[in-house]
């Protein structure tokens, strides 16, 4: 047996160790344990910056330093398929392939590890938690640990596309996620007495509608802007008009104007609104994870180095999903990817089953692609 199918063999038991015991974001403890002996095996040394769950390990010395990230969180999904390694926590699943996240950017740490003084730099190997939640990058970014870094990279299994292919594309990807809750407070009474009260009902009704013209009519349509109301609750009876109404919803863009000029947009409509029924309108909003926007130079690598490892490199769609990575993105240059798992069931699905021979030519993919990013930076700093 060779050694590169003994590491292959071994990344899928990792994996499937992982699948068996899964963790919900910010939990993720023996996950990290895990994570660190493993790694310990091959000599890389992980270290916490302070981080309550994951890890970062360095590969090599120096400047520059370029990062690659995983994501270890799992998802409070019911597993429902019959296979070996199925989850062993109840209610909880790697329904996201997270597992396989990181166990493909632990074959790349050891892979990287194994020509370690030929790197032209660093390779800081970052295990983030609670991507699901949308915070472990933030955590991660506090920590201080990208500080020094030029260039971050990962990637996302993609159920819908085939064993081998591999799809990216410059500037933006994933969207920007925000929540938005809307409280009209009107005035309750007897429903067969309207004119005594201030129905929210019909507010809301109004609201819903107005609300439309958002992504038809003040944005332009060449952006991408979804606003979609997804909660509406009030009332207690049949006979009684409410006192409140509560609204929920999310908004998708792409932008960080177009992303503003929606939340302005919005309380904008709630205000007029609320002044012609003589209501009060209040409007949160809460600003989810940014919108991932590739460096173009770097995803154009990313593509580059895919096409030299065999992939079938296609273009990317837009996602009006998230992806926390976009946060790291804001802060520094790098590309974010997707790599195919051809799973007959989506992500967040209790039979998502994504095909876990992804994992060893992810593994090699991005130890290329680490080191290639490095010899790219210090190749420019030469001339
Ligand atoms: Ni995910």
């Amino acid at each position: 047996m060779s050694n590169t199918q003994t590491l292959e063999q071994q990344l899928m038991t990792w994996r499937q160790e992982l699948h068996r015991h899964p963790e919900l974001s910010t939990q993720e403890f023996q996950t990290t344990n895990k994570l660190k002996k493993w790694l310990a095996e091959y000599g890389i040394e992980a270290q916490t910056w302070g981080l309550k769950t994951g890890l970062i390990a360095d590969i090599g010395t120096g400047h520059p330093i370029v990062a690659i990230r995983a994501d270890i969180d799992a998802l409070p999904i019911q597993e429902d398929i019959q296979q070996a390694f199925r989850s062993t926590q109840d209610g909880v699943m790697h329904a996201c392939g997270h597992d396989l996240h990181s166990s493909s950017i632990l074959g790349a740490a050891i892979l990287l590890k194994a020509q370690e003084s030929e790197l032209k730099g660093t390779v800081r190997v970052i295990f983030q938690p609670a991507e699901e939640t949308y915070s472990g990058a933030y955590e991660v970014i506090n920590s201080g640990a990208l500080k020094q870094v030029s260039a971050i990279f990962g990637f996302h299994n993609v159920p819908e596309l085939a064993l081998g292919t591999f799809a990216t594309r410059s500037g933006a990807f994933y969207a920007n996620v925000d929540r938005f809750q809307i409280v009209i407070k009107g005035k309750g009474g007897h429903a067969g007495r309207p004119h005594e009260t201030k129905d929210p009902i019909v507010v809301a009704a109004q609201l819903i509608s107005a609300v439309q013209t958002i992504a038809s009519r003040s944005i332009n349509n060449l952006d991408t802007c979804v606003v979609s109301i997804t909660q509406v609750h009030a009332g207690t009876s049949w006979n009684i008009l409410p006192e409140e109404a509560h609204l929920e919803g999310t908004v998708r863009t792409h932008s960080p104007e177009v992303r503003l000029a929606v939340e302005q947009k919005l309380k904008q409509i709630a205000q007029g609104i609320a002044l012609a029924h003589s209501v009060e309108i209040s409007v949160a909003w809460d600003n989810g994870p940014a919108a991932l926007i590739n460096t173009s130079k770097w995803a154009e690598l990313s593509q580059k180095v895919a096409k030299e490892q065999g992939y079938d490199v296609q273009d990317a769609p837009l996602y009006l999903i998230g992806e926390d990575f976009g946060a790291y993105l804001e802060q520094i240059p790098g590309a974010f990817v997707s790599i195919g798992s051809a799973s007959p069931f989506g992500l967040h699905h209790p039979q998502y089953q994504p095909n876990e021979s992804l994992i060893f030519p992810a593994a090699q993919y991005f130890a290329v692609l680490a080191t290639q990013a490095l010899e790219s930076i210090h190749k420019n700093a030469e001339v």
